[in-house]
């Protein structure tokens, strides 16, 4: 019988050094009879040789669109705009089916071609959970960023250009030299800390020393008796990991703000939840996404009160991207195993028709 094969394609989206497989996974992929092609790729964190030590076949940078349509590609991000027709099988995140800018015409090219897409962000267990996600390094990266943005605010500088670090250890060591060596002192609020973001914020602020007792977690039972909420003002920095369902009363405003005055201890809020748009926002009071060359927005205060800023990056594991693809990659391992029964297999049967449903949307859109 063929050996089941699957096509790591490069990024190129920029600043993108994930990846969808590292070359662990894709051992283990191998060893369980797999073929794997990888496409050379210089932008990756992980070094095309690593992937050739472990059996991997290296093919040439972005050589997918001419590999035999049986072959599927795995991928991360988006494909880079076009209207070529898409032939293969493609298991990525593609950000098409909430109706973002471009989502019928992205799905219309495969269509075109006869391809079938398995959106990453669409794989759920049989509880409805995300096989894989991010959240872990978001929330690990979102609160050094915060702790990074409070060193420099309290030297009177802006935080400066962010760039992806070789490992945890690296940006852990980095926040502490920020910070003068700890943490220590530090108090930060983390909402949502159960979940997978907050778990990772959490673990974060430990990491850089600060006292357990000074990490306060808060989750649905906290902000049940509803908002705005003083404690969040008295805190050094605030880490928002909530997952957004409904309607919730704001956590804090531009009024809470202003009332606290010049006592306000409150001085970076990192939104790692990143609902910047979104009419529910419970933290309204900045309107855009920060970005790694400008990772903070200043928020207005009153003449004479202490100054504030929020971080609203949103692709945060990008910036540990060795051990957010090996977690996510890990992770997904399972159900990457299943896929040459992907006929059968609950989780990639429930992707396909997915998909199918959402080509149909786009083709009624496009008005075919
Ligand atoms: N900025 C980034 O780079 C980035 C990366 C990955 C994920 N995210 C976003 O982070 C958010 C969280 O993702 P996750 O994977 O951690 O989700 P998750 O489901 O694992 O955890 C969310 C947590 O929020 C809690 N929660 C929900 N509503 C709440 C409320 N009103 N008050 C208090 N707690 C509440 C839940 O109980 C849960 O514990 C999502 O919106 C996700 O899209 C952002």
């Amino acid at each position: 019988m063929a050996k089941p094969q699957l096509w790591l394609r490069c990024e190129t989206k920029k600043f993108e050094r994930r990846a969808a497989l590292t070359p662990t996974t894709a051992k283990k992929l191998i060893d369980a009879g797999f073929e794997i092609f990888v496409e050379r790729d210089e932008q990756r964190i992980f070094d095309d040789s690593e992937y050739e030590a472990v059996g991997c076949k290296l093919v040439d940078n972005n050589s997918w669109p001419n590999a035999p349509t049986n072959v599927p590609i795995i991928g991360l991000k988006e494909l880079p705009e076009s209207s070529e027709p898409l032939r293969h099988t493609h298991i990525q995140f593609a950000h098409c089916y909430k109706n973002q800018a471009g989502w019928s015409s992205i799905l219309a090219r495969f269509y075109r071609g006869g391809g079938t897409l398995y959106d990453l962000e669409f794989l759920n267990d049989a509880n409805g959970r995300r096989v894989a996600a991010f959240g872990y390094h978001a929330g690990f990266a979102g609160a050094a960023t915060g702790a990074l943005a409070l060193a420099s605010q309290r030297k009177g500088k802006k935080l400066g250009l962010l760039e992806p670090y070789p490992n945890e250890a690296a940006m852990v060591a980095d926040v502490r030299k920020a910070l003068g060596g700890s943490g220590k002192g530090l108090k930060v609020m983390v909402i949502g800390a159960l979940g997978r973001c907050g778990r990772g914020a959490c673990d974060l602020l430990r990491k850089i020393g600060l006292n357990e007792d000074d990490i306060l977690k808060w989750d649905i039972n906290e902000t049940k008796k509803g908002g705005p909420f003083q404690e969040i003002l008295d805190v050094d920095i605030f880490v928002n990991c909530i997952y957004l369902l409904s309607a919730t009363p704001a956590f804090i405003t531009k009024e809470t703000i202003k009332t606290a005055g010049k006592g306000r201890r409150l001085s970076v809020v990192v939104d790692v939840s990143c609902d910047t748009t979104n009419p529910f926002n419970p933290i309204p009071i900045y309107n855009v996404n920060t970005t790694f060359s400008h990772p903070t927005v200043p928020v207005e205060v009153a003449p004479g009160n202490p100054p504030m800023s929020v971080v609203s990056i949103d692709h945060l594991p990008t910036l540990l991207p060795r051990e957010a693809s090996e977690q996510f990659s890990s992770d997904l391992l399972p159900s990457v195993l299943e896929f040459p029964k992907r006929e059968t297999a609950r989780v990639w049967t429930d992707a396909e028709k997915l998909f199918k449903q959402k080509l149909g949307a786009a083709l009624q859109e496009e008005g075919r």
